[in-house]
């Protein structure tokens, strides 16, 4: 396939994020262009479409193309301990006020749930007191998936390097078990998280929390979807309450900066003033 046909244009771009949101209310307007392009091109040479417009019309047609480019689309990527000495700047953090009340977390973005069971774990094996762990996604399979608390085998010698990289001296087993080739969150731990679908896009209408996590998805959004998407969260956040982003995304040129004090550069903490 010559890559002229794989080429977009920003107006067709456009006009199709539009048809998807009429005609699905999935709202990828706001999403970068370069990164959908990416997504759209790497769908059409899967889906052996003859060009964006053979696509466009496809999509719009039928669901469950829709639903196989909404896969494309959210990339679900995550890891277990993923960038391991973020987790321990935010033990730091966590143990230097030990008699705070217990802490109300959202995982938001949270993929497969790894990020979700990586935070639990850190927890529970220091003992530092949580009240609730809330994991959402805006995509309900992997929601589904996350819920059932499943690590895929093909990446469980990365995950245990991630967890060796870090000085927690943390047993896996404590957490997981071995059984038809998977290995499961045991139940005890799984059952404190709670899993709900969400988009980041709405308005918060959840609580007030002390540590919130938005890792590796600002990434996606244009600037002012990034703000809004900060925004919202600010608002989640109580006073003092922490909020982390992902190694390549910051809290500098986003509008609400000034309500933050660093707590760590390169890991991407922040402390709501
Ligand atoms: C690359 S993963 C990051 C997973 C995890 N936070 C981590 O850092 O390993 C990005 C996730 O963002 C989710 N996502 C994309 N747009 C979203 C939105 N508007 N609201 C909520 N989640 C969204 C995707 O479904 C995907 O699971």
């Amino acid at each position: 396939m010559g890559n002229h046909i794989l080429e977009i244009s920003d107006e067709s771009l456009e006009l199709f994020l539009e048809k998807i949101f009429e005609t699905y209310g999935k709202d990828f307007r706001k999403y970068g262009k370069a990164h959908l392009k990416r997504r759209f091109r790497h769908r059409m040479a899967f889906a052996k479409y003859a060009n964006f417009e053979e696509m466009q019309e496809d999509v719009i047609k039928n669901e469950s193309s829709f639903n196989s480019l909404f896969e494309d689309l959210s990339i679900n990527v995550t890891e277990l301990f993923r960038d391991p000495l973020f987790y321990e700047s935010l033990h730091q953090f966590l143990i230097q006020e030990p008699d705070k009340k217990p802490l109300k977390i959202w995982i938001s973005a949270c993929a497969s749930g790894e990020e979700a069971y990586s935070v639990l774990m850190m927890l529970e094996h220091f003992d530092i007191p949580y009240e609730s762990i809330l994991a959402t996604d805006f995509n309900p399979i992997i929601v589904e998936k996350a819920s059932k608390g499943i690590l895929e085998t093909t990446y469980i010698k990365e995950f245990l390097k991630n967890l060796g990289a870090t000085n927690f001296n943390l047993d896996f087993y404590k957490f997981f078990d071995f059984k038809n080739d998977k290995y499961y969150l045991k139940e005890e731990f799984l059952k404190k998280i709670t899993f709900e679908t969400h988009n980041l896009m709405y308005e918060h209408e959840f609580g007030n929390f002390d540590l919130i996590l938005c890792r590796n998805v600002l990434i996606y959004f244009e600037k002012d979807l990034q703000n809004q998407v900060i925004n919202n969260l600010t608002m989640s956040l109580n006073k003092e309450g922490i909020l982390c982003l992902g190694a390549k995304e910051s809290l500098r040129f986003m509008d609400s900066y000034p309500m933050y004090r660093t707590i760590h550069q390169n890991h991407k903490i922040y402390q709501k003033k």
